[in-house]
């Protein structure tokens, strides 16, 4: 089924909304465990990420089905997670795999924009850790500025971070894998903790998400990325 119009009314924060797909198919059980949580665990725009105790938070940017933050929940029990991801599906159904996976008390799941919530939402020096799966491609040229990493979005995510903290990307597209390398080599206080041509091998504990999949069906294999903030 669709989303009802009612619940993406509710959830669905318009003025913010970038490019994107923006319905898709459910179940009812998703759509109910939607309406069960987000009001509980969701990141209103009005609301900021509280990071204050000590706990080490680690954001997920688009994350899609909820694949990557389902087994980053489940493989560190001691992280906190932000899940960001502004196709409400694709949010309906993380929040039942984390709620199944029994992890969703150490969640909080925002379907706004990420540049929204890092500039509004997110204190500076705050988070252990970014992580961003396969985004948006955009291959055309002139859609290239839609793209996530751009310089001002790679300083304001750099400075979200604090000293230490990790920033893993992967690309299954060649090309927007060395755009991202490109401009994060740029950003000052990362560094690239790659080979000589930035990238890092697959690590044999990742799971599959869906885009590395259909990367993989059609051919490609996924690059990696990982940078550290340093001081
Ligand atoms: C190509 S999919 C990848 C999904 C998943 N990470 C994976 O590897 O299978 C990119 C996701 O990023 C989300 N997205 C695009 N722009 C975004 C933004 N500005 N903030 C948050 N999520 C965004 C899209 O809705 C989409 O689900």
């Amino acid at each position: 089924m669709r989303l009802e119009r009612g619940v993406r009314d509710t959830h669905i924060q318009r003025e913010l909304r970038t490019h994107g797909r923006k319905n898709g198919f459910v179940t009812k059980g998703q759509q109910a465990r939607l309406q069960r949580w987000l009001p509980e665990i969701g990141l209103t725009k009005e609301d900021r990420l509280n990071v204050t105790d000590g706990t080490p938070w680690v954001v997920e940017i688009g994350f899609g089905n909820g694949d990557f933050l389902v087994h980053m929940a489940e493989r560190h029990p001691d992280w906190h997670l932000l899940g960001i991801e502004i196709y409400l599906p694709g949010v309906a159904k993380a929040v039942s795999r984390l709620e199944a996976a029994g992890v969703i008390d150490r969640c909080r799941i925002s379907q706004l924009p990420a540049q929204y919530v890092f500039e509004h939402q997110i204190a500076p020096d705050s988070l252990a850790g970014v992580v961003i799966n396969h985004p948006d491609p955009w291959p055309k040229a002139r859609h290239h500025k839609r793209r996530l990493i751009q310089p001002s979005f790679a300083r304001l995510l750099t400075s979200r971070l604090k000293v230490g903290g990790f920033l893993h990307l992967a690309s299954d597209k060649p090309d927007l894998a060395e755009w991202m390398r490109d401009i994060l080599d740029q950003t000052e206080g990362l560094t690239n903790e790659g080979g000589d041509d930035g990238f890092v091998p697959r690590s044999d504990d990742r799971p599959l998400t869906k885009f590395e999949q259909r990367g993989r069906r059609e051919g490609r294999q996924s690059l990696f990325l990982q940078y550290r903030r340093g001081a």
